[in-house]
């Protein structure tokens, strides 16, 4: 199956039904990849990218009490979300900080990240080089990497087939949204060759049926 590639700024409608879809189950697994794959890390700043309405940088922050997050997101509008969910929790409001601000122009509150993580962003660029840039120059040396996404499946019919197995009691806007971002992801072999072509010596693997993980340190 072709790419088929959705807009980078989500529209009104489809941005109010992600902040307000129950993602929880996926963002909790992107959590427990990135403690499996860093047993190690324990504190340090880290860099969500496209951090969205913000739930994995509040669970990072509260999963490592030691480590200060920021959420970088070109939309203020899905930012206003963030920072409603950290005003829900007022513990966390010292190590947590949300920065509006696309990448790969976007100027950050530090020059330097020990992990940069990122959930469901790459499906919704239109290239990726600029990213994986982004990522050397962000990071420092040995920095953790750790990103997930969807991967594309192989045909059409077996997008749908994931539709109706993930979401098939879900409103038909919300099926209409997931296809359209199984059809935008890119295959794990695409990431692979990017990431050769960016000199960036990170793994890929699929880690279910519908997503993928991109993870490993930056050259010390
Ligand atoms: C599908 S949402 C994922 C949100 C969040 N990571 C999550 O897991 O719920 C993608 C987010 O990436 C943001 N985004 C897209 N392109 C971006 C870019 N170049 N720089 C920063 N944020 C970007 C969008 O505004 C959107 O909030």
């Amino acid at each position: 199956m072709q790419r088929i590639f959705e807009s980078e700024r989500m529209a009104d409608e489809e941005r109010a039904r992600y902040a307000q879809a129950d993602f929880f189950d996926s963002n909790r697994r992107f959590l427990a990849h990135f403690q499996e794959k860093f047993p190690d890390f324990c504190r340090g700043l880290v860099l969500d990218v496209g951090c969205g309405p913000g739930d994995v940088p509040l669970r990072f922050a509260r999963r490592y009490a030691e480590a200060t997050v920021h959420g970088l997101d070109s939309s203020a509008a899905m930012l206003r979300y963030a920072q409603n969910a950290l005003a829900r929790a007022p513990d966390l409001r010292s190590r947590v900080r949300f920065v509006q601000g696309r990448l790969p122009e976007a100027v950050l509150p530090r020059r330097s990240y020990d992990a940069i993580i990122s959930n469901s962003l790459l499906h919704r660029l239109p290239e990726t080089a600029s990213l994986w840039q982004a990522l050397s120059e962000l990071g420092r040396p040995g920095a953790c990497v750790c990103m997930m996404d969807l991967h594309r499946p192989g045909s059409e019919a077996q997008a749908r087939e994931l539709v109706e197995r993930h979401a098939g009691d879900k409103p038909e806007p919300v099926k209409r949204d997931f296809l359209q971002s199984l059809r935008a992801a890119f295959k794990v072999e695409e990431i692979r060759q990017q990431l050769t072509e960016a000199k960036l010596l990170l793994s890929v693997e699929t880690c279910d049926d519908h997503h993928l993980l991109i993870w490993g340190a930056l050259p010390a």
